[in-house]
């Protein structure tokens, strides 16, 4: 990330002097697997669940996802949007800007619209809404839904200074938010949105040769899980560089060294980001 990349980490350390998300008004318009967890860490932050409301394709899928999520339930899109500050749209990519001309006249003027929507680029959605608006990109992880996710945010160019803070308070709970470019929105991809999804898939490799080894599921799962969350955790909390930390747990001619060769050998290294690259270029060619 470049210098200018803004982070919100610490929501404990928000100062006094930050947005009042008591007195915001959210809107959410679509809220499935990722409009849910957003809603979530939004309610988490402070936004009152009177004031969160939720509308999807139909009456029962509102209720459902609200009750799911401690939100309120909407009548219809159009009660969801009067007076709201800030206007989540949680649909599929193929579906926003249709979404956004039909609701073009029902979000307030002075809203800030956020996209979740992937591919879909900032001018598409500041065009399609009107000239001046304020418009958001977030690139969302599902790791949000447990407060250590990452979310990118991408600012359109009518966003006031006043907006974006209320934007990364708003996000303050998600674990970490990061203001990105939309060039830097594929590597973003790479790095956490789709890496979310590499590291259950690594997890559940190690935890399936750990039962071949012997070892109980119940007791593979807690010492496969734990032990990544560990490792991570070790980094985060002391800033030191992941070689650094792994030179400290290869004990010459032991077992780590022994298992760490066979990682280079095997191409693990090369197949991570292999991984990563496919995910960005994927992510290059979905956007129109
Ligand atoms: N899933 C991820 O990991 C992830 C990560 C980053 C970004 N995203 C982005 O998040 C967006 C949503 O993806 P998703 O996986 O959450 O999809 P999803 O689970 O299918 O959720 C879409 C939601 O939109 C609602 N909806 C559809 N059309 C609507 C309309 N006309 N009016 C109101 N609500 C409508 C659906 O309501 P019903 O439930 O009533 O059908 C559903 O709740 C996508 O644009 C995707 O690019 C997803």
């Amino acid at each position: 990330m470049d210098d200018t990349t803004a982070q919100t980490q610490d929501p404990d350390a928000a100062q006094p002097s930050g947005p009042d998300l008591a007195a915001v008004t959210v809107a959410v318009i679509g809220a499935g697997n990722m409009g849910g967890p957003v809603a979530a860490t939004m309610l988490d932050a402070g936004v009152r669940p009177d004031r969160l409301r939720i509308a999807n394709t139909s009456a029962d899928s509102s209720r459902r996802a609200a009750e799911q999520v401690g939100a309120t339930a909407a009548d219809s899109r159009q009660d969801a949007l009067a007076d709201a500050d800030v206007v989540v749209l949680g649909v599929k990519p193929y579906q926003i800007l249709d979404l956004i001309t039909e609701l073009r006249d029902l979000i307030p003027a002075d809203a800030v619209m956020i996209s979740l929507a992937a591919g879909t680029t900032l001018a598409q959605l500041e065009d399609t809404l009107a000239a001046g608006r304020a418009v958001v990109r977030a690139m969302p992880n599902t790791p949000i839904s447990v407060g250590e996710g990452a979310v990118g945010l991408m600012r359109g160019s009518s966003v006031t200074d006043a907006q974006h803070q209320l934007i990364h308070a708003l996000f303050a709970r998600a674990g970490v938010a990061v203001d990105i470019t939309e060039e830097q929105v594929h590597a973003f991809i790479g790095a956490a949105g789709s890496l979310a999804g590499f590291a259950f898939a690594i997890i559940e490799a190690m935890t399936e040769e750990a039962v071949r080894q012997g070892l109980r599921r119940d007791l593979a799962d807690s010492l496969v899980q734990q032990t990544m969350r560990g490792a991570a955790t070790m980094l985060l909390e002391s800033g030191v560089h992941p070689a650094v930390a792994k030179a400290g747990v290869c004990s010459p001619g032991g077992t780590t060294a022994e298992g760490y060769a066979a990682l280079e050998r095997e191409g693990v290294r090369a197949g991570l980001a292999a991984a990563m690259d496919a995910a960005a270029r994927r992510s290059r060619e979905l956007t129109s």
